[in-house]
């Protein structure tokens, strides 16, 4: 079978992840996908960076725009990030030339989620989004496919890696906020600029992208309620264990009567549940569906191994040939999303 041939925008923690896991797939990678997959091409800021990962064998495409309609490629792999810019032009450029888009920008998405998958249905790509929510947890597949016959009521957890890593070290090991947010930088956990995982905002992208997948409304990130963990002291976290509690950042929907409500903010857990074992910077997922019951899913919320698993499977999903709507129904059979009135 021909080859499956990707162009790859952004080679940081994410991307450079994905080039090690060809590498090491590359003996498997053609029977699991049933065909070659190959990235022919890369972008990024500045070609000259030393890397720790092998481009001898790749083009460099100066332009994103450029690679992104590159006629060479079946498959632009958006791993830049940003609502807009740059990563907003390659996307939409590379599904009106028709190419399918694979993406880990919950920020593009959550503001753009009515439009972009309406562009990719237009041009028959797929725009598939696994490592958006949760980094290494396939839980875009367990919605989309895995629960697709249930009604879900409500789903919610903690979906910021970076944040449950800086509230499991300061009551762990009593460390400082600053000083274990500077960590999960350098572990290539928090975002370019940290204030999204810190204010609740990446929590509030990617509960926008749950809440749309769950209950097959539109994307509405301006009504999600978000409060982040900044302003969280050793006190807090020290009081709240005295009463039997850890705090978590949770980001929670719900389907109410009167519309959906979704929420973030620093929530105090009852230790003896399995929310409040979600160490480091584990994430965890939790579904309520009215025939299957309660599901929940634990696993690496962040870093360039977790999340580079989750983009090959999106990009092994299209070399199969398995290409769902975005977010499981087409994008004109989602329903407009309605507000419940706050408790
Ligand atoms: P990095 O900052 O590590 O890498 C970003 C890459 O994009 C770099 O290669 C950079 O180029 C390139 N880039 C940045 N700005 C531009 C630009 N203007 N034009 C072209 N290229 C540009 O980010 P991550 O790999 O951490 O994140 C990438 C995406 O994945 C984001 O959407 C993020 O939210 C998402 N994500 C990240 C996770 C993680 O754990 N890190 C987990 C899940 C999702 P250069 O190398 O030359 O600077
Ligand atoms: N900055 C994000 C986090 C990356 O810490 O969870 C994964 O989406």
């Amino acid at each position: 079978a021909d080859g499956l041939k990707l162009g790859l925008a952004g080679i940081g923690t994410v991307g450079s992840g994905l080039l090690r896991l060809i590498e090491a797939r590359r003996n498997t990678l053609a029977s699991r996908a049933g065909r070659p997959v190959e990235v022919v091409a890369v972008s990024a800021r500045n070609k000259r960076k030393k890397r720790d990962v092998d481009l001898s064998r790749v083009r460099f495409v100066q332009t994103r725009v450029k690679l992104a309609t590159d006629p060479e490629i079946d498959v632009f792999v958006e791993l830049i990030g940003g609502e807009a810019g740059v990563a907003k032009e390659a996307v939409e450029a590379a599904l009106r030339a028709g190419k399918h888009v694979v993406t880990a920008n919950k920020a593009l998405l959550a503001h753009h989620g009515a439009s972009l998958p309406a562009l990719a249905e237009k041009h028959g790509a797929a725009l598939n989004f696994e490592a958006a929510v949760a980094g290494g947890i396939p839980v875009v597949k367990v919605i989309r496919e895995g629960l697709q016959g249930n009604d879900i009521s409500r789903v919610y957890g903690i979906l910021n890696g970076t944040c449950n890593y800086i509230l499991t070290l300061m009551e762990q090991e009593g460390r400082g906020f600053a000083d274990v947010l500077k960590e999960a930088q350098a572990q290539g956990y928090a975002e370019a600029d940290p204030t999204f995982d810190i204010g609740g905002f990446d929590t509030a992208h990617k509960l926008a992208l749950l809440t749309s997948l769950a209950f097959g409304t539109r994307t509405s990130f301006d009504a999600v309620y978000v409060e982040g963990i900044e302003t969280i002291t050793p006190a807090d976290i020290e009081a709240a264990d005295d009463l039997g509690y850890r705090i978590k950042l949770l980001g929670v929907a719900l389907r109410t009567d009167s519309g959906i409500e979704q929420r973030v903010h620093p929530t105090m857990v009852p230790k003896d549940t399995a929310i409040a074992e979600v160490d480091g910077v584990s994430n965890c997922v939790a579904i309520d569906g009215d025939f299957v019951g309660d599901v929940m899913l634990i696993g690496p919320g962040a870093g360039g191994g977790p999340t580079a698993s989750a983009v090959m499977s999106d990009i092994i999903d299209i070399a199969r040939g398995h290409v769902l709507p975005a977010f499981g129904i087409k994008a004109k059979d989602l329903k407009p999303y309605k507000k419940a009135q706050m408790r």
